[in-house]
């Protein structure tokens, strides 16, 4: 058991992944004997049904100077962050100089394009070298943590925010408290707060287990994420379902009172109840769906070896990590993964040690097989990797199952 970081209730462990690595701490070749390890778990608040880590990993550890993740790397998620910016533009912007702050902003994606359009941001980004590159983008960026202090110190300097909103950031914040408490000052009184995160349905529906590692430190619903708003004096005023990054929902918050509810907030919770989400029986499914796919996976790769038929990774994704250390796969099974971070290029995949290539070496030659790790942004590689398959090659997936295609 350990404590809700939520609401402090209770929360009971469903599945237990071991020792793990920090999941983007990829490793220069001559350094792989200080590795920092945990242990990943997985567990649900009995009191308001927070999906949780039943460990956290020290911030510092993971968002520094050398935070290897971008968000300019995926074309989808350009055009994603493009178009939601130009939402905020058209639709929420209703006080004369109104403000956006993003929390997470990492490398601007998202905030370019409202500093294009001449509208007062501000990024707060704790990992140096992302934080960087959204200034080199022309993105008004403060390289902190947000917290509580933090929005008062903002809101002392730059005023209320009409929107704040956060990427692929909320959920690996344990300290969520602060958060919010943060979130509610700084917000201007009609003002909302958007997130974005991995969606738990979409994680128990697909067995999608690589969405677990230390920076997913919550796995929200909206069940949980009803009750952790309330808690804050928020009220979750919309939901949307995402297709990005494997299934996420977008949630929105606002003061209550100040906005109408959309009808798809009761839906979703209706179909969260009705589907079980949170009931003992379905996370015991999800955990023996889990193991299913590591026994086939690995199969399946020993049986590649033992033809001496090469198998090459692609997309060194942070939810590798899982895969390739609760799976026990190493450069014995993959020659290399290919990615096109070069951050990530010329180092050792964290715990699992295989090499990480930039993409030209996918090509040549291709091999027999390939293992997308990047399955969330399957539709944009295989629309530019025709030729892989072209020339015989097959793809290995894992979500929702172990499959070739
Ligand atoms: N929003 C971007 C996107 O969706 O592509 C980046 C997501 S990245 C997975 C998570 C980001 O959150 C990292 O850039 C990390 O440095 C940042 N982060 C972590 N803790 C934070 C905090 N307390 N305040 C602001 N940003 C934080
Ligand atoms: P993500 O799943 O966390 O977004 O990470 C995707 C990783 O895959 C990231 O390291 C970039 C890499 N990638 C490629 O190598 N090629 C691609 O075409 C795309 C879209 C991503
Ligand atoms: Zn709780």
């Amino acid at each position: 058991m350990s404590t809700c970081r939520v609401c402090a209730g209770p929360v009971e462990e469903f599945f237990d992944f071991g020792r793990q690595p920090l999941s983007d701490a990829f490793l220069p070749p001559e350094r792989t004997e200080d590795e920092f390890f945990y242990r990943l778990a997985v567990g649900i608040c009995q009191t308001c049904t927070m999906v949780q880590l039943m460990e956290e990993v020290p911030r510092e550890r993971m968002f520094h100077e050398d935070y290897p993740y971008i968000s300019r790397g995926s074309a989808v998620m350009r055009s994603h962050f493009e178009t939601l910016a130009r939402r905020f533009l058209a639709g929420e912007l209703h006080r004369p100089d109104p403000f956006i702050v993003e929390i997470g902003c990492n490398d601007g994606t998202m905030l370019g394009t409202v500093a294009d359009a001449g509208v007062r941001h501000l990024g707060v980004e704790p990992s140096g070298g992302v934080a960087a590159m959204a200034a080199q983008r022309g993105v008004r960026v403060r390289t902190d943590f947000f917290e509580a202090s933090v929005a008062a110190d903002i809101l002392a300097n730059d005023g209320p925010a009409d929107v704040i909103y956060a990427a692929n950031t909320l959920c690996h914040i344990p300290y969520i408290d602060s958060i919010l408490k943060g979130v509610r000052e700084l917000l201007a009184p009609d003002g909302v707060f958007v997130f974005e995160d991995p969606y738990f349905a979409d994680i128990v529906e697909r067995a999608s287990f690589d969405q677990i590692y230390d920076e997913h430190f919550f796995l929200f619903a909206g069940g949980s994420v009803q009750a952790m708003a309330a808690r804050h004096g928020l009220e979750l005023v919309d939901v949307e379902r995402l297709a990005v990054h494997g299934g996420e929902v977008r949630y929105t918050l606002a003061r209550p009172g100040t906005r109408t509810p959309s009808p798809a907030v009761a839906d979703l919770l209706a179909a969260e109840r009705r589907e079980g989400l949170t009931e003992p029986a379905t996370l015991r499914r999800f955990g023996t769906r889990v193991e299913r796919i590591r026994q086939r996976l690995t199969e399946v790769l020993d049986d590649c070896h033992a033809r001496g038929q090469r198998v090459v990774g692609y997309g060194a994704t942070a939810k590798s990590a899982t895969v390739l250390n609760f799976c026990g796969i190493g450069p014995d099974r993959i020659d290399f993964i290919c990615d096109t971070t070069p951050a990530k290029q010329g180092r050792l995949t964290p715990g699992s040690h295989i090499p990480v290539r930039g993409p030209e070496a996918f090509a040549s030659p291709y091999p027999p097989y390939a293992l997308l790790f990047a399955w969330n942004h399957a539709d944009e590689i295989m629309a530019k990797e025709t030729a892989f398959r072209a020339a015989g090659g097959q793809w290995l997936r894992y979500v929702p199952e172990v499959h070739l295609a």
